[in-house]
């Protein structure tokens, strides 16, 4: 069975999920940290090599003041609290996205984790906070465009391996397979660049609800694709 090597994830549908409940927002936001530890092992027991989560998006700092305090208090305690395990568990964390806007405690926070797991070979987690596809890639022209005025580079010999290099998930393969749960079938801004090729997966269970098993089910469909790359089709797919 063929595993998707870097699996991309927008975990949607935490508000909905509390409101079903008569539950304030917040309670379908814990409910979610608990699914993303609980996908996160699952992931890493199932051979991914990578697993990008996006966790707040650029566009997300225009949701009320309260819930965007809640959301990045819950990100620092949860990086908290999971750090010790996800060390054992040899994984590897990174964080995309723009780091500026963040309190200095949870900017502390995201770069210890990174700092202690940095050699780990396992699993490497990627969350996006604070990420927009746009973003990454103004961001990475801004870069060349310096690089091209102080006389290091050559307009010329940019091409699309080099723009890639510097992009916020350069140093990986690009998502094999990006999952959207939560029921929307758009990309709100997330990997714009790097699913030019990925295989979409939308869910209509909600972030809460959806675990392992429902990870699975997306491994499974996943493994039945025939990635053509804008090649015709391979033999046994055409039969
Ligand atoms: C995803 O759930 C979490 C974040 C965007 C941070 P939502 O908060 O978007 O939940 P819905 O989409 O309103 O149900
Ligand atoms: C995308 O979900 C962002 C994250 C899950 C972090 P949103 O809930 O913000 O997306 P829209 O607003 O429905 O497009
Ligand atoms: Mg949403």
């Amino acid at each position: 069975m063929s595993i998707p090597k870097h699996v991309a994830i927008i975990m949607d549908g935490n508000g909905r999920w509390a409101s079903g409940r008569g539950l304030p927002r917040a309670a379908g936001h814990r409910a979610g940290a608990k699914t993303t530890h609980d996908v996160v092992e699952a992931a890493s027991k199932g051979g991914v090599e990578t697993l990008t989560l996006f966790a707040f998006s650029s566009e997300n700092w225009k949701r009320p003041g309260a819930e965007v305090r809640l959301l990045m208090d819950l990100l620092r305690r949860t990086i908290r609290k999971e750090l010790a395990g996800l060390e054992a568990n040899n994984v590897r964390m990174h964080f995309i996205g723009d780091r500026t806007r963040f309190s200095a405690a949870l900017a502390r926070e995201m770069a210890a984790s990174e700092e202690r797991t940095r050699s780990n070979t396992g699993l490497q987690l990627v969350i996006a906070v604070d990420y927009g596809g746009r973003w990454d890639i103004v961001r990475r022209s801004r870069e060349l465009a310096q690089a091209c005025r102080d006389g290091e580079l050559d307009p010329e010999s940019i091409d699309e391996h080099s723009f890639n290099t510097g992009l916020s998930l350069g140093r990986f393969s690009a998502p094999d397979l990006f999952i959207r749960t939560g029921g929307e079938r758009r990309i709100s801004n997330f990997l714009l660049w790097d699913m030019a090729y990925s295989e979409l997966y939308f869910s209509d269970e909600l972030w809460p609800d959806f675990g392992p098993d429902r990870l699975y089910e997306a491994l499974d469909w996943y493994a039945g694709r025939d990635r053509r790359f804008g090649r015709v089709a391979s033999p046994a797919a055409q039969r």
